[in-house]
């Protein structure tokens, strides 16, 4: 049974889409978040990769860590004594954010060994409130596949994020990741679940006539998944300099500071600062 005393906000970026923009949300909300301000205190934000792929990483500007050892996969071992192993970024520009990174086989052999682990879905859950972390805020980059680590996330967070790309699949992707939440939140006895915050429509060309088309249908899609909570954000427009950024490790507002797409987390980074508390 799941018991989580920590009320910190904990967000899991979740979605069984690949590239939807899982990463992208994860480091951009990270920004939008260290950049403002919990009472006098610049608000500090901990970001934790809980994907094999790690690109996270590559997001933030950072090296792979050197050693397993070093990796988040510390965190999901029963030796893990509270030593988070967390590396900072964006320091250069006076943001607290610091990450827990992934690397791909230590990573794999742990949800391996989740499995067979009688705490395995809740081992980031009992390790963050044994070993609380100070940050004001906790974000969770999760991978694609609706696995082990995606467990791990769901009962460690309070809140949810679902980034979805505007395409016909999108729909019936976005209804098995509902039912994943449903069963899984169930079976996990997790008290209360994880609030979904919405769905964030990702990667939007305004040309595209499709892209409108399931815009359209969204809010109806999200009233068929029995979201009553779960609200449509503004959709985040496509631009290839979100790959430029990612790949000079920088969120777009570091990269292109006055790029119109900064514009478009402005509903998601005020939701969320109003939720952390933050200024
Ligand atoms: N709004 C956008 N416009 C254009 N490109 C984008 C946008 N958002 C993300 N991308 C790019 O699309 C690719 C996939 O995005 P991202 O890595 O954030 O998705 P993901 O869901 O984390 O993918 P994965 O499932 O592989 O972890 C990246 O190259 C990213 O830079
Ligand atoms: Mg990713």
């Amino acid at each position: 049974m799941s018991n989580k005393k920590h009320k910190k906000v904990v967000l899991a970026i979740l979605s069984n889409a690949g590239g939807s923009g899982k990463t992208t949300l994860a480091t951009h909300l990270a920004y939008e978040l260290a950049r403002c301000k919990v009472g006098h205190h610049p608000c500090s934000v901990g970001l934790l990769d809980l994907d094999p792929q790690g690109s996270l990483s590559l997001f933030c500007g950072l090296e792979k860590p050197s050693t397993a050892e070093k990796s988040i996969s510390s965190v999901l071992s029963d030796d893990f004594s509270g030593d988070w192993p967390l590396v900072p970024c964006w320091t250069e520009f006076g943001l607290k954010v610091e990450v827990g990174q992934s690397l791909q086989q230590p990573l794999l052999k742990t949800a391996d060994d989740l499995v067979n682990h009688p705490r395995g879905p809740y081992l980031l859950a009992d390790n963050l409130q044994d070993y609380p972390l100070t940050h004001d805020v906790i974000i969770i980059d999760c991978p694609a596949t609706l696995g082990r680590l995606n467990l791990a996330a769901l009962a460690a967070s309070t809140h949810i994020l679902i980034p979805i790309q505007l395409e016909p699949k999108s729909a019936s992707g976005a209804a098995e990741l509902l039912q994943f939440y449903f069963i899984e939140c169930r079976r996990l006895r997790l008290e209360p679940y994880p609030q979904i915050m919405g769905i964030v429509p990702n990667q939007y060309r305004s040309d595209q006539a499709i892209h409108n088309e399931i815009l359209e249908q969204l809010p109806t899609i999200i009233r068929q998944l029995q979201l009553p909570d779960a609200y449509c954000y503004p959709t985040i427009r496509f631009s290839y300099e979100f790959s430029n950024a990612s790949g000079a490790g920088l969120p777009l507002h570091l990269y292109r500071k006055k790029h119109p797409a900064c514009k478009d987390f402005a509903k998601l980074a005020s939701d969320l600062t109003a939720l952390v508390g933050a200024k």
